[in-house]
């Protein structure tokens, strides 16, 4: 395992009780006030994806818009936002998903994505694997390929791996 790998785990503040009684919240609030465990946790994707020949980063909103856009500027790939309903205004393709508490939805623009690119879905933490699935039905329907999804964070005791119909799922830090 890295070594900075250990740096970046203590850096992310867990809150108990947020924002509901028994959620344990990973915080990564903590990890961008510390530039050179921010650094180390982009500095490990990048290492990892520059060479695959991916050419579009997939951030989920919200956490992912702030993990996603450095790893597309240092691999040279586009940076594609997946929204919450009704924020782009161009004409959008929408996936539904399961939450713990209800439904939410993943809007991607219509010709963000083409049909056969190398697709990185990034995202900050991985918990049911709802959003992420989401993520990725959003860019297998326009026809593009998924190589991997990557999260900073990943909580094992929910599964949310099995939710990726096995595609491979990268993290740096998993959290009992
Ligand atoms: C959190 C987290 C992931 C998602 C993971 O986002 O940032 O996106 O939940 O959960 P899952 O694996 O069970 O789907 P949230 O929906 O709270 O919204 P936010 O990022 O906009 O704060
Ligand atoms: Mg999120």
């Amino acid at each position: 395992k890295d070594p900075r790998i250990h740096g970046i785990k203590t850096k992310i503040r867990v809150v108990p009780n947020f924002p509901k009684p028994g959620i344990m919240f990973q915080d990564i609030t903590t990890l961008l006030l510390d530039p050179k465990a921010f650094k180390d946790t982009i500095d490990l994707f990048v290492e990892r994806y520059k060479d695959k020949n991916i050419s579009v980063v997939a951030g989920i909103e919200a956490r992912g818009f702030i993990f996603g856009p450095p790893i597309a500027l240092a691999i040279g790939a586009k940076f594609v936002p997946l929204r919450k309903p009704k924020k782009l205004p161009g004409k959008v393709i929408s996936q539904e998903y399961i939450l713990e508490y209800g439904r939410d939805c993943l809007e991607m623009h219509v010709g963000a994505v083409e049909a056969g690119e190398r697709c990185l879905v990034v995202d900050d933490l991985i918990a049911t694997g709802g959003t992420l699935g989401a993520a990725m039905d959003l860019l297998e329907c326009v026809g593009a390929e998924v190589v991997e999804c990557a999260c900073v964070i990943e909580l094992p005791e929910l599964k949310g791996r099995q939710r990726l119909n096995g595609k491979p799922l990268y993290v740096l830090v998993e959290y009992y």
